[in-house]
């Protein structure tokens, strides 16, 4: 067992009464050799108790330390001290733990060291501090669905990844970036906080197909935050060939990070949202695939992507009949083409500029003609945008007798039968 699941426990004791659109309970937690400080509520724990047991034991605590939602215990089992903090706020959180304010103005000024130093209810002013592209992103009033919540967005450094944490951000959620390229992420957590003037946004370095990556990250978020409500598995990669052509590496490398890091995720989140739901039964959380309407529909010499994709909402809706008895949903957004995203417009390797120069699009002259004939194959005229996807996220959060869905966001393109 490890003293760190409890965090998501604790986190969910915090929610009991909170209603899931007024998220407002952070957990901040750090081991520590020294004796617990004074004012803490100290739980004692033997060699061979088990989860259920800290569990009873925690409870029981926390239903006898009074009103308040600033809380300190401190977790000791045979050589090892962990201490958990609750609070209505991260900042609330976080300064209850010993030599907290160090960390927390290193994570101010970066953005990713230590804990994050903000407010998860950030107020709708330091939103609006954001950039205009993140305002834009944020629906009126439907985005107060995520007001609160702690969210996690993987592949969150550019792309589509990136519109989705910029529009959770101007909504107001505490925001992880889990990316490979760290430094992206890193850079744009920095963005974000600097706006607001205070830590909403968390880098983390995840690798999506490495299982120790998954574990590790999801272990500093029970740390610095606590839990999760909403999970956007977004992370995702294409490699086109034939099936005539393509090699068994690409077409391993697409599956491995379209398909099965999606169980890696739905495993993680899935474990650490049913602690939270065990201390607060009836509170519901959401996993959210972002797939593609590949999924829904064969792609012409782009198996290995279609195939990932149709199979990850094959994981969606058997996820979802799983992990409905621990409240969370699980359904899946199927973009169109994000035209204006780095994957088609990269000056040197989208695939605009690759179909111009391979003459795929017959007659085409230009990268403007190669996009108006992608277009023209919208009924609506246009590719998708980070707007269309959050106003999915938004409303798949909000919808709560819906679960195992695969919604398409694809301007009349694919239509479901
Ligand atoms: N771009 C489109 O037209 C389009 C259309 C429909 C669906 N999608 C889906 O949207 C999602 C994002 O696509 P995008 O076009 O924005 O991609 P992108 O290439 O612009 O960005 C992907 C991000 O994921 C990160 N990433 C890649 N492998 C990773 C790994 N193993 N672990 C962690 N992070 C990793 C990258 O570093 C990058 O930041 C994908 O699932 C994709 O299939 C994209």
């Amino acid at each position: 067992m490890e003293l760190t699941d409890a965090a998501p426990f604790l986190r969910g004791l915090a929610l009991r009464n909170a209603d899931d659109t007024g998220a407002r309970a952070y957990v901040c937690a750090a081991a520590t050799t020294a004796a617990p400080p004074a004012g803490a509520i100290t739980l004692t724990l033997g060699a061979e108790d088990d989860e259920t047991a800290l569990q009873t034991l925690l409870r029981a605590a926390y239903e006898k330390s009074g009103p308040g939602s600033a809380r300190l215990f401190a977790l000791q089992a045979p050589g090892q001290t962990l201490l958990l903090a609750t609070g209505s706020s991260l900042d609330e959180a976080w300064s209850l733990l010993p030599g907290s304010d160090a960390h927390a103005s290193a994570a101010m000024r970066s953005g990713t060291s230590g804990a994050p130093a903000g407010n998860g209810a950030h107020t709708p002013e330091a939103a609006q501090a954001g950039s205009a592209r993140a305002q834009a992103l944020s629906a009126a009033g439907r985005e107060r669905v995520v007001e609160g919540k702690i969210a996690l967005v993987t592949g969150g450094a550019q792309g589509f990844g990136e519109e989705i944490v910029r529009g959770l951000y101007a909504s107001g959620a505490v925001v992880f970036i889990a990316d490979l390229n760290l430094a992206g992420a890193e850079r744009l957590a920095a963005e974000l906080n600097a706006a607001a003037g205070r830590g909403c946004a968390i880098a983390l370095a995840m690798d999506v197909g490495n299982e120790q990556s998954v574990a590790a990250a999801f272990n500093q978020i029970a740390r610095r935050a606590g839990g999760l409500d909403l999970v956007v598995s977004n992370a995702g990669v294409l490699k086109a060939g034939a099936v005539l052509e393509q090699s068994l590496a690409d077409f391993e490398f697409v599956t491995k990070v379209n398909y099965t890091a999606f169980f890696l995720i739905g495993k993680y989140a899935g474990l650490m949202m049913k602690r939270q739901h065990q201390g607060a039964p009836g509170y519901a959380t959401d996993l959210i695939q972002i797939n593609s309407k590949s999924g829904l529909t064969g792609s012409n010499k782009n198996g290995a992507y279609a195939g990932s994709k149709f199979g990850g909402i094959g994981l969606v809706q058997s996820f979802a009949l799983e992990l409905v008895e621990h409240g969370v949903k699980v359904n899946a957004i199927c973009p169109g083409n994000f035209f204006d995203g780095p994957l088609w417009s990269d000056p040197d390797r989208g695939l605009f500029v690759q179909y111009l120069r391979t003459g795929k699009v017959p007659g085409a002259k230009t990268l403007a003609d190669v996009k108006a004939f992608y277009e023209a194959k919208v009924p609506m005229g246009r590719g998708c945008e980070g707007p269309d996807v959050m106003r999915a996220i938004y409303y798949l959060v909000e919808q709560r007798y819906e679960t195992g869905q695969a919604l398409p966001v694809t301007g009349g393109q694919v239509m479901l039968n």
